[in-house]
């Protein structure tokens, strides 16, 4: 199958070297047409213009900065996209996937939206783990394309936009856990607590967090907060506690201070009895947001 790739970033790169890997005829092409030249050294072939690497190939990825790079290079290839495939492996906010879905399947081609879960070194392994959106039957055409690129590609849903938001979510989670991490680090530190140390010794309850988020999703998909344990209000002297040792020590009080004040709201509602999963409705969509 011939393979056309537009964007040959740090990301891009190991696309092609994974595809060419794999054995497929790929032609490339990017801005800057200097990083085409490992890539043609390993057997891709250059093209001049994203038309002619599409008009190369059956299935075109597309891997550049961001989303309205993706939509420039989309519509200069124009009508040479009909009837290809395009996969579209840019970032960028889940409105992006839409649009440039319209555009290509517009101008007569079948569109996927992937959004890659690791870094660029891990392309191609087998633990590499790919969202992807889009027509199913598209996604099992490409499959074992899509496969070489990340061993656990899978498709998530038939809107393109999805995979995106897959994408968003789990950074929104990352940060939220990994700056909760360096708040209690800091902490331990100032104490002269190794942080290794920590960790090693802390290991059997630290392991147990990311079996909250299956207890939550149930909760929150059932939109039933009732709870035998753990309720809200048994949270607030913890993060009370937090709070002043972080104070007495001169750590920053912002963050368990920020999760003092939904936990203090909630409870003013009246949801102290409820499962922490409750705050949810803290972040959910208001009056007056978009
Ligand atoms: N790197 C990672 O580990 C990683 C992981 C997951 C997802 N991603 C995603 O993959 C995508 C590419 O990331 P990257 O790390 O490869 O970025 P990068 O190294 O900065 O490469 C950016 C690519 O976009 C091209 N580009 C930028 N502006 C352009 C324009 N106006 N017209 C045409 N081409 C343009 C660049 O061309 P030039 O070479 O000419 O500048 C280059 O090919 C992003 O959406 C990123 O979020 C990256």
């Amino acid at each position: 199958m011939t393979i056309a790739l537009l964007g040959l970033g740090e990301m891009g790169s190991a696309l092609a070297a994974a595809l060419l890997a794999a054995g497929h005829p790929l032609t490339v092409w990017n801005r800057s047409s200097g990083k085409t030249e490992p890539l043609v050294a390993a057997g891709a072939r250059p093209a001049q213009s994203p038309e002619a690497a599409v008009r190369a190939a059956e299935l075109v990825l597309v891997n550049v900065q961001d989303g309205a790079v993706a939509e420039k290079l989309l519509r200069a290839a124009g009508p040479a996209l009909a009837g290809r495939t395009v996969v579209n492996l840019t970032d960028g906010p889940s409105e992006q996937a839409g649009v440039a879905a319209d555009l290509v399947t517009g101008l007569g081609a079948d569109y996927l939206h992937g959004q890659i879960m690791t870094i660029a070194p891990a392309i191609g392994s087998p633990d590499a783990v790919i969202f992807f959106g889009g027509p199913r039957q598209v996604f099992d055409r490409y499959e074992p394309v899509l496969r070489s690129l990340g061993g656990r590609a899978t498709h998530v849903s038939t809107d393109p936009a999805v995979p995106l938001l897959y994408g968003m979510a789990f950074h929104d989670i990352m940060w939220g856990l990994l700056n909760g991490f360096l708040h209690a680090a800091a902490l331990l530190r100032d104490a002269g607590i190794p942080i290794g140390r920590y960790t090693e010794q802390a290991d059997p309850s630290l392991a147990a967090l990311p079996s909250l988020f299956g207890l939550f999703a149930g909760e929150i998909d059932r939109a039933e907060f009732a709870t035998p344990f753990g309720a809200l209000k048994h949270h607030l002297p913890s993060i009370d506690d937090v709070i002043a040792e972080s104070e007495a020590r001169g750590i920053d009080i912002a963050l368990p201070t920020y999760t003092r004040r939904l936990v203090a709201d909630a409870l003013v509602a009246g949801h102290g009895d409820d499962s922490y999963s409750r705050l949810v409705e803290h972040f959910g969509r208001r009056p007056g947001r978009a």
